[in-house]
């Protein structure tokens, strides 16, 4: 197992037994779902052991799908109920329903993202005056981008700033719970997004694209497919649809030229990073103000997800009176350095050098570059720039 491997491997672990231990029924199935799809390629026998456990394993309680989120927007416009479509076998709710007000935050995004979202936005509040000159809003979209950068929660988001509910359609779920009997459920709870005022989000596209690979349901995948496919082009313009996918080179080309707009999420750069720090920090920003800049440095390549974890362990410790704040984040840096490449830890050591108090034999025990090599590069770095300041000078 490679060092990759084996890292991931432990996080898996982690947030397995995070979610179970929480009891997180529905999450945790998510996950061995996720997991049988990551392994399908490399372990086919762990894959189909998972698996098996999925379909064999029956979730207990009747409703264990339906998610304790708020409930959903239960009344049609004639005011009787109409109920979530469920599969009988499964008792899984193929749908989640968010409801959020306007006051759910806005996520961080890029101006790349921000703009072609913020323009979908107005068409949606200006249908009328579109449908005037002939033209439809944009109905459908499919988020692209790296896990925890954001696409699920804009999602929420859009809905919110839309006043509507959010019904999301998890493909992974579906897929590996309701082989046999997905087309029809698919179009079933379809149906019912069509009639209510919502946004739809089909999670985890790739999920239906993965599935082609095997063999035994391949006459399933082709109807589901083509399910998706019949209901992305008829998709009423009033209503909205939205996808997401990690793994764009999986979507069938069909699929894809059929959404209006493609929204590439990025991965936070260094400006970003700091701002999602500070907004994770939130009351205790200012107990690390002085430390952000490094631990923006420390964060670098994480995604949003990964950062917001790591802060809020933080504030707990700090809560419980686990350490200072100064502490608190050597640990952080000592942890996450490891993952740096050796250019990018002797960058981040004189940066450190520079920019904090910490002593040289803190930072090489935080960074594990040596004092010698820090003392090395500062005296390089100040020979460059006062060689660059005679430059100027002369
Ligand atoms: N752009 C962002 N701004 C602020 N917080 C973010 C952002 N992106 C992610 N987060 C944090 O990370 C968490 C996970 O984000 P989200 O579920 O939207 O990621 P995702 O892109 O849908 O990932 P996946 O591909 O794994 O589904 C969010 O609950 C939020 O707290
Ligand atoms: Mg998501």
């Amino acid at each position: 197992m490679t060092m990759e491997d084996s890292t991931k491997v432990k996080s898996d672990l982690v947030q397995i037994a995070r979610l179970a231990l929480s009891e997180k029924t529905d999450d945790v199935r998510l996950f061995v779902a996720r997991l049988v799809r990551q392994y399908r390629g490399s372990e086919p026998a762990l894959a189909e052991q998972l698996d098996n456990y999925l379909r064999t394993i029956a979730p207990s309680g009747a409703s264990s799908f339906m998610r304790k989120e708020s409930p959903p927007a239960q009344r049609s416009k004639a005011g009787e109920a109409t109920a979530v479509p469920v599969d009988d076998e499964s008792r899984l709710s193929l749908l989640k329903i968010f409801n959020e007000g306007p006051d759910y935050p806005k996520p961080l995004l890029d101006a790349s993202v921000e703009q072609p979202l913020a323009q979908l936005l107005r068409e949606r509040k200006q249908i009328k005056k579109l449908a005037g000159l002939g033209l439809h809003p944009t109905k459908s979209s499919v988020f692209v981008g790296a896990p925890g950068v954001g696409k699920t929660i804009t999602a929420r988001w859009i809905a919110a700033q839309l006043g509507v509910p959010l019904l999301v359609l998890d493909l992974t779920a579906v897929m590996s719970s309701l082989l046999g009997k997905s087309g029809a459920n698919i179009r079933a709870a379809l149906d019912y997004a069509k009639r209510i005022p919502c946004v739809l989000f089909l999670d985890e596209i790739d999920a239906i694209a993965k599935r082609r690979s095997d063999e035994s349901d391949i006459g399933e995948l082709k109807r589901l497919v083509t399910v998706i496919l019949q209901e992305v082009d008829e998709w009423p313009p009033t209503g909205l649809l939205l996808a997401a996918t990690n793994h764009p080179e999986l979507i069938d080309p069909a699929l894809w030229r059929r959404f209006d707009l493609v929204v590439d999420f990025k991965s936070p750069d260094a400006t970003t990073i700091e701002a999602a720090i500070n907004r994770f920090l939130g009351p205790d920003t200012l107990k690390f103000e002085k430390w952000v800049e490094t631990l923006s440095y420390a964060f670098q390549k994480q995604s949003f997800s990964d950062i917001e974890r790591d802060i809020n362990r933080l504030r707990r410790t700090l809560a419980l009176g686990g350490g200072t704040p100064q502490k608190l984040v050597e640990d952080v840096v000592t942890h996450k350095v490891t993952e740096l490449g050796r250019a990018e830890q002797i960058e981040f050591a004189l940066l450190l050098d520079s920019q904090t108090s910490l002593s040289q034999r803190s930072i090489h025990e935080i960074t594990g570059v040596s004092r010698d090599t820090i003392r090395k590069h500062r005296k390089a770095d100040s020979a460059a720039a006062s060689r660059s300041r005679t430059r100027t000078t002369a």
